[in-house]
């Protein structure tokens, strides 16, 4: 009997015993890209254990179809369970437009999602226009028509698929020309249009943030959800009584099943140090 299935017998009402506030958190993502956020959570929340699982063999999610994607997330979600995890971050705007409602309802666990920062985009555009970046998957999801029904009404959005980022940055390619030469063509429609913000609408982004600054220069805002993410399970721990004690170092281990033999280096790379990655 493990800990997770243990049940105490009142009267034939089995009563779960809950979780403890030292179990580690799970935070997945259809590959690399979620330790953009993962960097946020340790940085805010040091104390945490974090579980970070890489779905890199099957990423991207971006042209998957829901089903699919919600498919893996059910899969790495009971993997996380099985580790002891109290909560649950989805560290991807795609799994989290295709799954997160579905999650909710399997899951009885605090399941943090994110989507892209058009409220905080729109709201810091001084010209009107915003620039969405994301995979085909988040700009066709019916929550992504509902962010723009709420936040975007007031201004122009101009949004663009980025087909083939998220594997360059999967290969740890975070500078070079293939790279450089994605960005130009994806950023132009956006400049194009006159947005002075930018909202990497993908938890990958981030980590060519300097390539997209290069690309679009000094005056365009860009925007990223790590950090309000990270807050925002900050918050749910607090009220559930579920912060990691303070006297408690928080350890971090990551789980790929990349079939790359690349994937501790660039995990590595990605992280800024070094990492335990083992098999998934
Ligand atoms: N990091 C994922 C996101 O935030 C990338 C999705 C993909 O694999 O296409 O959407």
């Amino acid at each position: 009997m493990t800990d997770q299935t243990m049940t105490l017998e009142i009267k034939n009402i089995p009563i779960k015993p809950a979780i403890p506030a030292n179990a580690p958190i799970g935070v997945f993502d259809s590959g690399v890209g979620g330790i953009s956020v993962l960097q946020h959570i340790h940085a805010l929340l040091p104390h945490e254990h974090l579980l970070y699982v890489a779905d890199s063999r099957y990423a991207p999610y971006g042209g998957k179809t829901p089903e699919e994607i919600q498919s893996r997330c059910f899969e790495l979600t009971d993997f996380l369970i099985a580790k002891g995890a109290k909560a649950i971050v989805v560290a991807c705007n795609t799994a989290t437009a295709a799954a997160i409602d579905r999650m909710r309802a399997k899951y009885s666990l605090p399941i943090i999602g994110m989507e892209p920062a058009v409220k905080p985009a729109a709201a810091a555009s001084k010209n009107g226009v915003i620039g969405v970046l994301a995979t085909v998957g988040t700009l066709k999801s019916a929550q992504f028509a509902g962010l723009l029904e709420s936040y975007g009404r007031n201004v122009k959005v101009v949004t663009q698929g980025c087909i083939g980022l998220v594997e360059c940055i999967e290969r740890g390619e975070l500078s070079n020309e293939a790279t450089l030469n994605l960005l130009q063509q994806y950023c132009k429609p956006l400049l194009d249009e006159g947005a002075d913000t930018i909202v990497l609408g993908c938890t990958h982004y981030p980590f060519v943030a300097p390539l997209i600054r290069q690309v679009v220069g000094e005056d365009v805002a860009l925007i990223d959800t790590g950090a309000a993410v990270a807050k925002q399970l900050q918050n749910r721990l607090s009220v559930l009584d579920l912060l990691a004690p303070p006297d408690q170092a928080g350890e971090v281990r990551f789980w790929s099943n990349s079939p790359s033999k690349n994937a501790k280096p660039v995990i590595e790379a990605l992280w800024g140090g070094s990492a335990e990655v083992l098999a998934l």
